[in-house]
């Protein structure tokens, strides 16, 4: 359902991200692993359009959006998690979600079911988002993500600075989102036990290349550490 063609990116003129060639299938979970600064970050920005592409193709549904903006994108079907548990800090929990409900059909319900997959948050809805917790506030991100119904989540190290105790939970919440149907996972972990659990396959990044790839059974984790080692 997303296929990258050859992806070359960057910012300016200079290329982060070299010719990466990476494919998701409907339903499925892939891991996009690599040190700081490989590039991770940069790959999914060009996938929702934050960033051009230089060279190569983003391809959605059978669709080349590589020269479509990223509403567009998103309206296609592409929700983007950013690092760093990004929500409106001043609104409060409950606005943050209503700021992407409102004006949907299903609005209402579609909060419900996200505060039924993160029930920690029904109790902080009247609360500032900026003093919640990075893991409450990732959460956060997650769920106002989903309330667009999108068919691939597209999560940046979603466990980053987190506390352990929620950093199980919020694994378990995207295994179990990715076991429901109708839901593609694109996920940049640095956490090499979760995102080979959750994935199907994964690809490393070195350096803006893809440096090792392939399906998540008992040889990736060394075939992963291996490719991250150099
Ligand atoms: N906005 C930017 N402008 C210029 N260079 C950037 C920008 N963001 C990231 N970079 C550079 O791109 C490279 C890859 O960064 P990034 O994609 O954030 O890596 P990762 O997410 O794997 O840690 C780094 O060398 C970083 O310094
Ligand atoms: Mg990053």
């Amino acid at each position: 359902m997303l296929r990258l063609h050859d992806l070359t990116c960057g910012y300016g003129r200079s290329a982060v991200v070299h010719g990466v060639d990476l494919e998701i299938g409907a339903d499925e979970v892939v891991s996009v692993m690599g040190h700081n600064g490989a590039g991770k970050t940069t790959l999914l920005r060009a996938v929702v359009g934050l960033i051009p592409a230089m060279k190569g193709a983003v391809e959605f549904d059978g669709a080349d959006v590589t020269g479509r903006p990223t509403n567009k994108r998103v309206k296609a079907g592409m929700a983007y998690v950013p690092q760093g548990q990004q929500c409106f800090a001043h609104l409060t929990a409950g606005e943050n979600l209503r700021l992407v409900a409102d004006g949907r059909k299903r609005g209402r319900a579609l909060i419900d079911e996200q505060l039924d997959l993160f029930p920690a948050l029904r109790g902080l809805l009247g609360r500032q988002a900026g003093l919640l917790s990075g893991g409450q506030r990732q959460q956060l991100a997650i769920a106002r993500a989903l309330i667009t119904e999108p068919r691939l989540l597209i999560l940046d190290e979603p466990t980053e600075g987190i506390q352990p105790n929620v950093v199980a939970e919020i694994e378990s919440t995207i295994v179990d989102l990715a076991k429901r149907g109708g839901l593609s996972v694109l996920l940049v972990e640095q956490h090499l036990g979760f995102a080979l659990q959750a994935a199907s396959r994964y690809y490393v990044l070195r350096s803006g290349r893809v440096a090792s790839s392939g399906p998540t059974g008992t040889e990736a984790e060394t075939r992963v550490r291996e490719a991250m080692a150099i």
